[in-house]
C-alpha cells in the first residue's frame, strides 16, 4: 500500500532513565589473547583458582527478602523509570552445568504492585512460576508450574515449551546469572574474550572488562580485589538506545549453595499436553531458541518480565483476525481496527491527503492495552513515512528512537489541539492536564465535517475508567 501521507498519533506513555551517552561507556580493545589469558587468570585466583572453579558443577541462589522490579513500558513520565511491577516477592535460582551445557530452573512469586489493579482488582493471583531451561543446539524453555502473564484468566496454568524468542531470552538470562558457570564459559574460551574497559554509570567507575562475543556478557572486574563485580548485558532498545544501567530488576541473595543435592530429573521439563490455541506449544524444532529482529531480546526481556509477553504474532492471532468497526455509520472514513478483541483500538481516518491513525502498536500475539504497545511500533511507522504527531514537551523524547533518526514531527499543546479536516470529515487531538495515566495522555475525537445535533462522535483515548453512567453527562 501506498500512502500519500500518513499522520500518527499516540496517547499513552513510556519512558526510561540514562538513554546513555552512546560508546562513552564501552571501550572493547581486541586485546591479544596473552593478555586476556592473564586478567583471567588474576580473577579466577582472587576467586580461588581454576581448578575450585572446576570441582563446581551446580548452585543454588534463594532471595527470600527482595525481589522487586520495574518496568519501562508502564512509566508516567516519559524520561524517567517510575512504575513498579513486583512491589515484593522472592526468587529461587538453581543451576547444573557440564561439558553438555548449563541447565536452570528458576522459581518466582511475587504480588503485582498497586498500579496493576485496573486490570487484576484484587492482584489476585499473585504470580508465582517455575521454568526450566537448557541451551545448546537442543535447548529450550519450559514452564512447568504458572507462568507470568498478566492477562490470562488463570496465570496458575503452566504454558509448557515457550515460543522461540522467550525461550532466547530466559537462557541469555539463565547465562548472565550462572556465574560460576559463566566464569568457566570465559575461561575455556579465550578466542572468543575482548578485553577492554567499561564505565559504570551509576558509581561513575571505570572497570577493565572481558567481553564474550558470543554471550554478549561482559564481566566487569573491580581492580582493588581483582573480583569479577558486575555481569553486565546489552539490549539496544527501539525506544531508548543502548542501556545499560537500567535497574528493572532488583533482588538480594540471602544464600547461595555450592554442589548442592539435587534429584536428577530436578531440571526436566514438565510440558502439559499442549494446546496451541492457548499458546501451549509442543516442544518442536521450531519452538528452539531463536533470536528475530522482529522482536528483539530488549523487547522480550521487557513485556515478559513485566508480565505482558504473549507470544509472537502470528502464533494465536494473524492478519486475519485484524477487525475494523465503524463507530459513526453514515461515514466509512471514520473507522476502528483492532486485532480479534476491542481490547486495544486504533482510531484509523481518511481524509483527503492521507491518513490518521492514532497509536503505533507493535505486533503481538494478543492485542492488549498497554503503554508501550502504544508507541513501540514508532520506528515501523516512520519507516512507512509517517509523520508524528505529539504533544510539544515529548519531541525530545522521540528523537532518542535510535532507528528512526529525524522523524517528521508535528506538535500541539494546551490550549491548542491538533486538528486537521476536509469536506467530509474531522478529527482534532487534545492533550490531557494532568492525570493518572501518562504525562503525555491524549484523547481524539473524530465527526462528520459538518455533524448535525444528534450526531455521533467517535472519541478515542487510552485507559479511561469509566465510573458510571450517572458520571456521564
Ligand atoms: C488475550 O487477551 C484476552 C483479553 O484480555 C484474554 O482473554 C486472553 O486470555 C489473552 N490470551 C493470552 C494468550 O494471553
Ligand atoms: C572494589 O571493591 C572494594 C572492596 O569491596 C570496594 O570498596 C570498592 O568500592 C570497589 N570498587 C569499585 C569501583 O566498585
Ligand atoms: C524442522 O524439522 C523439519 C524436518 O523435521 C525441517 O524440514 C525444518 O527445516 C526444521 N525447521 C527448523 C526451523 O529447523
Ligand atoms: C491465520 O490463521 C488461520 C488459523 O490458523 C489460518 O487459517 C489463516 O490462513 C492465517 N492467515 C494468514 C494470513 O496467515
Amino acid at each position: 500500500m501506498h500512502f500519500p501521507s500518513l499522520l500518527l498519533l499516540t496517547a499513552g506513555c513510556i519512558a526510561y532513565a540514562h538513554p546513555t551517552e552512546h560508546h562513552h561507556d564501552r571501550e572493547h580493545d581486541q586485546g591479544n589473547s596473552e593478555a586476556i589469558q592473564q586478567r583471567l587468570d588474576i580473577s579466577l585466583n582472587a576467586m580461588g583458582g581454576r581448578n575450585a572453579l572446576k570441582s563446581i558443577d551446580s548452585v543454588t541462589y534463594t532471595a527470600n527478602t527482595i525481589y522487586r522490579s520495574n518496568t519501562l513500558g508502564q512509566s508516567y513520565n516519559l524520561f524517567t523509570t517510575d512504575q513498579s511491577v513486583a512491589s515484593g516477592g522472592s526468587q529461587n535460582m538453581a543451576f547444573s552445568f557440564s561439558a553438555n551445557g548449563l541447565k536452570s530452573c528458576l522459581d518466582r512469586a511475587y504480588k503485582y504492585d498497586y498500579y496493576w489493579s485496573w486490570g487484576r482488582p484484587q492482584l489476585e493471583p499473585s504470580m508465582g512460576f517455575s521454568f526450566v531451561t537448557q541451551d545448546g543446539a537442543e535447548g529450550f524453555t519450559c514452564f512447568n508450574q504458572g507462568q507470568n502473564s498478566f492477562f490470562v484468566p488463570d496465570p496458575t496454568i503452566p504454558p509448557g515449551y515457550s515460543d522461540p524468542f522467550l525461550s532466547d531470552y530466559l537462557i541469555h538470562h539463565a547465562h548472565q546469572f550462572a556465574f560460576l558457570w559463566l566464569l568457566n564459559e570465559f575461561a575455556n574460551n579465550i578466542d572468543k574474550l575482548r578485553l577492554g574497559y567499561e564505565t559504570d554509570l551509576v558509581a561513575g567507575s571505570r572497570h577493565v572488562a572481558l567481553f564474550h562475543s558470543e554471550l554478549e556478557l561482559s564481566i566487569l572486574i573491580n581492580s582493588t580485589t581483582n573480583l569479577p563485580s558486575i555481569i553486565r548485558s546489552y539490549e539496544n532498545h527501539a525506544v531508548f538506545g543502548r542501556l545499560t544501567e537500567a535497574a528493572l530488576e532488583d533482588s538480594i541473595i540471602d544464600s547461595a549453595i555450592i554442589n548442592p543435592s539435587l534429584h536428577s530429573d530436578f531440571f526436566d521439563p514438565h510440558p502439559p499436553l499442549p494446546k496451541p490455541e492457548q499458546g501451549q506449544f509442543q516442544l518442536q524444532n521450531t519452538s528452539r531458541p531463536a533470536r528475530n529482529s522482529e522482536y528483539p531480546r530488549f523487547e522480550v526481556h521487557e513485556f515478559f518480565e513485566s508480565g505482558l509477553w504473549a507470544g509472537p504474532f502470528g502464533d494465536i492471532v494473524n492478519v486475519s483476525d485484524v477487525q475494523t468497526t465503524f463507530p459513526i455509520p453514515c461515514c466509512p472514513q471514520i473507522q476502528t481496527i483492532f486485532v480479534e478483541y476491542p481490547v486495544y483500538v486504533q482510531l484509523l481516518i481518511e481524509i483527503e491527503d492521507g491518513l490518521l491513525i492514532t497509536d503505533a502498536p507493535r505486533p503481538y500475539s494478543n492485542g492488549s492495552h498497554e503503554h508501550e504497545r502504544e508507541k513501540g511500533g514508532v520506528a515501523d511507522y516512520i519507516a512507512a513515512g509517517a509523520t508524528l504527531v505529539i504533544p510539544d514537551f515529548a519531541k525530545a523524547f522521540y528523537n532518542l528512537f535510535p532507528n528512526s533518526p529525524d522523524p517528521k514531527i508535528i506538535t500541539y499543546s494546551n490550549p491548542h489541539p491538533f486538528h486537521k479536516d476536509d469536506e467530509v470529515v474531522q478529527f482534532t487531538s487534545h492533550l490531557g492536564v494532568e492525570n493518572p495515566q501518562a504525562k503525555d495522555w491524549t484523547f481524539a475525537i473524530a465527526g462528520t465535517a459538518q455533524p448535525s445535533r444528534d450526531q455521533d462522535l467517535a472519541l478515542d483515548n487510552a485507559d479511561v475508567i469509566n465510573p458510571g453512567t450517572d458520571a456521564v453527562q
